[in-house]
Parts: structure tokens; C-alpha cells; sequence
């Protein structure tokens, strides 16, 4: 059949050409759409980076202006939507009711369904970016049982969010500068990691004609496994664990070394990255800052600390090229600002919607986009006949 290679977890295999994300592991580089990511992290807001995104440019102020207010015009859900939320039981993982929510997304809105209709195309990635964050805060809220909020289209993208997740209808809620600005960099180091797990899903999903919705809500449950964007969870579990033990940092360490019950140090280590991942880098400069602002004495954080320093000059580490990734500080300064473990991935998902948004258009526009169709090996029996027959 022409088959040549075999490529399990495509280590070795384009699946596409792409011009939004550049990654060279080797050298711990990381730019969107050629500009690196400290630039980004540090001068845009998350919708402008966004815009660069899914648009190639960094927007101009009346760009930004019209994009915005297309997303402020969307946030709303639909009445009937929000009794969706009642149907999940109490302690659902809100990254299922996350999925279910935007797949829903496909039978309320008829006008934005069709891949080939660009308009459709523009109002479906609007809807998206603007519901988001509604429906994650009202999962949210569902499993603490409290009412649900209207936006409130005066505040920016992430302070309508953090209100909507921790306000209620008694007081006004207090917004922290502080937590604003890390939450919004963190949204932003989230933003596209070119054909990541999540990413590669929503192409391939995109790749039959499937619309927008249907991708993404496929992008969020290929983003809840652990080993992707469940690792920030993952990781506030582990320290939790070694925390609560009383066994020592090193004494983990070991466990991990030796693959005791195939345990592995969440956090750590990355496809790609085999240096440094710049965006850890950026991430624990947040974690010092937010922990010293809000004044939270976080023991995670010292565990978290003792464990990078002990892996960092630790063979079994070196050998691999097993570095912190985003996730290993992520979790610590999701818990200082009030996040419950569950909603961490969550947050990752709100990050990482424009680059799927993103990777979604540019696979949708390009002509050499054929049906995703992987090969494989067949390594089962030839032909034989059923039991009995001869
Ligand atoms: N702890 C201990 N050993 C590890 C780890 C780890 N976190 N990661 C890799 N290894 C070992 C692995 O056991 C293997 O050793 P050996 O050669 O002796 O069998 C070697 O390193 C290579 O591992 P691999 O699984 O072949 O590497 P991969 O490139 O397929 O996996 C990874 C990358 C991120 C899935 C993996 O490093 C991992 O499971 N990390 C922990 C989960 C995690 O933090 N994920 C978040 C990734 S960054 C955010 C995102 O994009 O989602």
C-alpha cells in the first residue's frame, strides 16, 4: 500500500504545514506567529493575542475595538442552555460538562455550523471566545451550588470571568489587580503550542467537515487526560499526596526513578521541550509574585520547589531531558487565587481556545487539507475461518 513508516504519538511525522506557532524544543524557543513569547506575555492582553492568532497580525486599536465588542455581543447563554447545567450530577468534573456544554453549542446555533460559509466561520469563533468562560464558571458554580451570574459586559475578558466564578448576587465583587494581571498572563502562555494533543484533535475533527463546536468540544476532552492538560490538576494532587504522607521529597523521588507503580513526576518532562520550556520559566516568576501579593505561605510551593531542585540535578532527570513544563507552578497559583483543583484544566482550556480557534481556520482554509486517515500496521491473524467451519 506505499505504507513506510510507523510513528506512534507521530514523534517523527508532520501532520501539517502550519505559520501560527514556532517551537524549537532544543533551544527552549517559543513565538507566536514569530514573535516570542515573552514579548507576548508581557505587552498583550489575552484578546490581542487572540487576534494574533487567529489573524496573523497584532491587532490595531479599532481592530481590537470591533473584536471585542463582537465577543462582549455573544456572552450571554441561552435560557435553555443554562438548565443544561442541572443535569450533571453535583461533583461532575467540570471538564465533561465543559465539553458536553460546547458541543450543545451545535444545536442552538444554526447560522454558525457551516465550515465552507465564512461568515458562519466568524460568528461561531466569536460565540466560542465569548461562552467559554460563561459556561466554566457556571460549571463552577453548579458544583458549589450557587446561582448562576449574568456577565457583565463593562469588565475586560478575565475579570468577567473571575466575577462570574467567585462573585454572587449578595456583593459586589472585589476584583485583585493582582490576580487579574497573573490570570490574564497565564491565559495568554496557554494561548497555541502548535500540534499539541488537543490541537492535532481539532484538526482532525475539523478535518471531516466537522463544524467549529464539534472540533473544539473534541479538543477539550483530548485536553482533560492527564498527561496533557490534566497534568495541572495532576500535579496539585502530587504534592498534595506527598505533602500529607509525611514521606520525604527524595524519598518521591526515588519512587518515581524506580517506576513504582508506573508514578511519574507530573509536571515534568515535555515532548517537545527537552532544555527548558520558556513558558515554566515565565509561570514561576508569577508564582512568586502572586503568592508574596496576596500573601499566601503556600507549603505546596515549597514542596514544589524542593522536588524541581532535587529532579534538576538528578541523572535519571538530566539523561531524559526532564525539565519542569507550564503545568509544574500553574496548579500552586490557581490554589493562592481561590481555584478549586477541578477547575485548573479548565482554565488551561479557556487559554488554549484561540489557538484551537486558530489552528481550526487555518486548516479549514487551506486547499491541501485532506480527511485526517491515519494508517497502521496490521499485526493480527491473516485470514482464518470461524470456529466450527472449515
Ligand atoms: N516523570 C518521570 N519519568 C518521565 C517523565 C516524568 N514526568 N516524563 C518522561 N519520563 C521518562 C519516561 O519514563 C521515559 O523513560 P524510559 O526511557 O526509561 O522509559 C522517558 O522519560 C521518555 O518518556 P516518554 O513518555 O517517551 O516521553 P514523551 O515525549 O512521550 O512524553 C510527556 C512527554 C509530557 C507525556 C511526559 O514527559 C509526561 O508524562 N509528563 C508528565 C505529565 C505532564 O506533566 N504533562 C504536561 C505536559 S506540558 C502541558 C501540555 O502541553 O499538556
Amino acid at each position: 500500500t506505499g505504507l513506510t513508516a510507523l510513528d506512534y504519538g507521530f514523534v517523527n511525522t508532520a501532520s501539517t504545514k502550519s505559520n501560527i506557532t514556532y517551537i524549537d524544543g532544543d533551544a527552549g524557543i517559543l513565538r507566536y506567529r514569530g514573535y516570542p513569547i515573552d514579548q507576548v506575555a508581557k505587552n498583550l492582553s489575552f484578546l490581542e493575542t487572540a487576534w494574533l492568532l487567529i489573524y496573523g497580525e497584532v491587532p490595531s486599536a479599532t481592530e481590537l475595538e470591533g473584536f471585542e465588542e463582537n465577543i462582549r455581543r455573544h456572552t450571554l447563554l441561552h435560557e435553555d442552555l443554562k438548565d443544561f447545567f442541572s443535569g450533571f450530577p453535583r461533583n461532575a468534573h467540570p471538564m465533561p460538562v465543559l465539553s458536553a456544554g460546547v458541543s450543545a453549542l451545535s444545536t442552538y446555533y444554526e447560522d454558525s455550523l457551516d465550515p465552507n460559509n465564512p461568515e458562519h466561520v466568524e460568528i461561531a469563533t466569536y460565540r466560542l471566545l465569548a461562552k467559554l468562560p460563561v459556561m466554566a464558571a457556571y460549571a463552577h458554580k453548579k458544583s458549589i451550588g450557587q446561582a448562576f451570574l449574568y456577565p457583565d459586559n463593562s469588565l475586560s475578558y478575565v475579570e468577567n470571568f473571575l466575577r462570574l466564578t467567585f462573585g454572587n448576587r449578595a456583593e459586589n465583587y472585589e476584583m485583585n489587580p493582582v490576580v487579574v494581571n497573573a490570570l490574564e498572563r497565564l491565559l495568554i502562555l496557554h494561548e497555541d503550542h502548535e500540534q499539541n494533543a488537543s490541537t492535532s484533535t481539532v484538526r482532525l475533527v475539523g478535518s471531516t467537515d466537522a463544524n467549529l463546536f464539534a472540533s473544539v468540544s473534541a479538543g477539550i476532552n483530548a485536553l482533560f487526560g492527564p498527561l496533557h492538560g490534566g497534568a495541572n490538576e495532576a500535579v496539585l494532587t502530587m504534592l498534595g499526596e506527598i505533602k500529607n504522607s509525611g514521606e520525604s521529597v527524595a524519598k518521591y523521588v526515588e519512587r518515581v526513578k524506580n517506576k513504582e507503580d508506573g508514578v511519574r513526576l507530573m509536571g515534568f518532562g515535555h515532548r517537545v521541550y527537552k532544555n527548558f520550556d520558556p513558558r515554566a520559566v515565565l509561570v514561576k516568576e508569577s508564582a512568586d509574585e502572586v503568592l508574596v501579593a496576596l500573601g499566601v505561605k503556600n507549603d505546596l510551593l515549597d514542596i514544589a520547589k524542593e522536588l524541581e531542585g532535587i529532579a534538576l540535578n538528578d541523572d535519571y532527570f538530566r539523561e531524559r531531558k526532564l525539565y519542569p513544563n507550564v503545568d509544574f507552578y500553574t496548579g500552586v497559583i490557581y490554589k493562592a487565587m481561590g481555584f478549586p483543583p477541578r477547575m485548573f484544566t479548565v482554565l488551561f482550556a479557556i487559554g488554549r481556545l484561540p489557538g484551537w480557534i486558530g489552528h481550526w481556520r487555518e486548516m479549514n482554509e487551506d486547499p491541501q487539507t485532506k480527511i485526517g486517515r491515519p494508517q497502521q500496521l496490521y499485526t493480527g491473524e491473516v485470514q482464518r475461518n470461524l470456529p466450527g467451519l472449515s
